[in-house]
């Protein structure tokens, strides 16, 4: 199969929206960014030139990357950044992925304007487990803030308090009607009438779930992060940032204007962005232009019901020509809280809860971002980068959703990884909490997909929960949603040797240190021991 190279330049740019403009990072002068095609099984080479102001790198979200975590690219695990007037050539290896998937940056939160799909297409020879679709297109969902997204976690850092929510959420880089200014300029996508069309949905917002649908249609969803499901038909599909979703949609509806639009899913307490975003489904045809465009049913954004109603019928596709193998040999079993905290504020009073700055952890221990990447440090045996004791168990089987002590309440704050066995079957179950507010979290692991085998309300339970679990056609993801003061249990098999992330896909969370690191140590043949490093890694330093 051939082999393809992309050239990106990351510069500034000048963008207008919402009534004002700002200069934003891009990749080639687009929001979103280039989207790259290949078919599954194939290897992509993109080169990054940075002529941007800061260091920035790059990360290929969903895909596997077997052995080669040299180019997965979140900053300080596994590369340090591509400084301004430097360039890095990505590997991006695709094995097993087929669907949507999406690349962004993973440094600081410059994803709010660095991101674009990756579409993988069936292997040559092969095709879709349904009709092939009349046309495609991607869908991308993002953030849009007036101010710098550097300066709105900065400044959020600084004084310990919650970051301001966005001013839009965005359809293929557009607010859409309902915001000000944004009328003309509102994303159309055109259509012939009796046609499937398949809608490559991603959410790349930062920090909020949502709910998208389109009115008067129905949505079939046949993949999920790249894996292919059992086809649900739905007025509308929830989605946590991070996610990815095809569905199709048979343009049957009288020939007029409709829109699909999106909106947050948020049952917490928190600031969040309540806007709704739309874009206009259009039939092409000779009508006059309606005087009004109807708006699709969507759920309201605390309607959990509606939102656990959906991700309830996700389950793999599990046939013959996609079989799944959820492994039973479990012999790693981690017990991990995902909790919001608090930090006692260093000089005076600081704007979070109580005085204190905003926290955030996994077993109590909040992430601090080490200064020369993991993987180095692993790979060339560094020490002092970082300590391979994370426990697999929270400091107390504390009751998760009720009693907070002060020893739950403030975690640690350290650079903790945890060392996985090649080839051992891991489980990992996690338990939102309710230490400063509860809320909903989508976890997100690099190097694999996972099966994510059981979810519930209230505490895990040891004896009755893992009775519950579905082992036969759980859904295969990247990111899945841990539901607020709830609990849910994935498994995979530690395949993948190297250095992988793990993290909350909430940028704030992931910021407050909701992440962890997995290293997978080699096994014994070539196959399954990890790549050397290219000649050439970005320096850890400046100078
Ligand atoms: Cu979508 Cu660690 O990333
Ligand atoms: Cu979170």
């Amino acid at each position: 199969s051939a082999t393809r190279y992309y050239d990106w330049v990351l510069q500034e740019k000048n963008f207008t929206r919402l009534c004002s403009t700002k200069s934003i990072l891009t990749v080639n002068g687009g929001f979103p960014g280039p989207a790259i095609q290949v078919h599954k099984g194939e290897t992509i080479y993109v080169n990054i030139r940075n002529q941007g102001l800061y260091g920035v790198t790059i990360h290929w979200h969903g895909v596997k990357q077997p052995r080669n975590p040299w180019s997965d690219g979140p900053e300080n695990i596994t590369q340090c950044p591509i400084q301004p007037g430097s360039n890095f050539t990505y590997e991006v290896v695709f094995s097993s992925e087929e669907g949507t998937l999406w690349w962004h940056a993973h440094s600081d939160w410059t994803r709010a304007t660095v991101h674009g799909a990756i579409v993988v297409l069936p292997a040559a020879g092969t095709t879709y487990p349904f009709a092939t679709p009349y046309a495609q297109q991607t869908i991308i969902l993002a953030s849009w803030f007036k101010a710098d997204v550097m300066e709105v976690i900065n400044s959020a850092l600084a004084t310990g308090a919650d970051p301001n929510t966005s001013d839009a959420f965005t359809i293929n880089g557009q607010p859409g009607d309902l915001y000000s200014c944004s009328k003309a300029s509102t994303y159309r996508l055109l259509v012939d009438y009796g046609k499937t069309y398949m809608l490559r949905i991603i959410n790349a917002i930062m920090n909020e779930e949502q709910f998208f649908a389109i009115a008067n249609h129905n949505l079939t969803v046949v993949t999920q992060d790249a894996s292919y499901i059992k086809p649900i038909t739905t007025p509308y599909i929830m989605i946590t940032p991070g996610q990815t979703m095809d569905v199709l949609v048979t343009t049957n509806q009288p020939r007029s204007h409709y829109y699909m639009a999106s909106t947050a899913y948020n049952d917490g307490d928190v600031p969040y962005h309540n806007g709704t975003t739309t874009a206009i489904l259009q039939y092409r045809g000779n009508y006059s232009t309606p005087s009004t465009t109807p708006l699709p049913n969507l759920p309201i954004h605390n309607d959990t019901t509606a939102a656990d109603n959906f991700t309830a019928r996700v389950k793999s596709l599990a046939s013959k020509a996609h079989p799944i193998s959820v492994p039973t040999n479990i012999t790693t079993r981690i017990y991990m809280t995902v909790s919001i905290n608090e930090r006692i504020c260093a000089n005076a009073s600081c704007a979070g809860p109580n005085n204190n700055a905003i926290a955030a952890s996994l077993n109590n221990i909040s992430f601090d971002t080490p200064s020369i990447d993991i993987l180095q440090a692993y790979y060339r045996g560094i020490n002092g980068v970082f300590q391979g004791n994370f426990p697999s168990n929270p400091p107390l089987f504390f009751n998760f959703t009720g009693e907070v002590v002060n020893s739950t309440k403030y975690p640690t704050f350290a650079t903790k990884a945890k060392f996985l066995k090649y080839g051992e079957g891991v489980e990992i179950i996690f338990q939102g909490t309710n230490l400063v507010a509860p809320e909903n979290h989508p976890m997100h692991l690099h190097g694999f997909s996972f099966y994510l085998v059981g979810t519930g309300y209230g505490n895990f339970n040891k004896a009755t929960s893992p009775k519950t679990y579905n082992l036969v056609d759980p859904p295969e993801a990247n990111t899945i949603g841990v539901p607020k003061n709830g609990w849910a249990t994935i498994r995979f098999v530690a395949d993948n040797p190297g250095v992988w992330f793990m993290h909350c896909h909430l940028e704030r969370h992931a910021s407050w240190g909701m992440d962890t690191v997995f290293i997978v140590r080699n096994g014994n043949t070539e196959e399954s021991k990890l790549r050397p490093p290219p000649a050439h890694m970005p320096p850890c330093s400046k100078s």
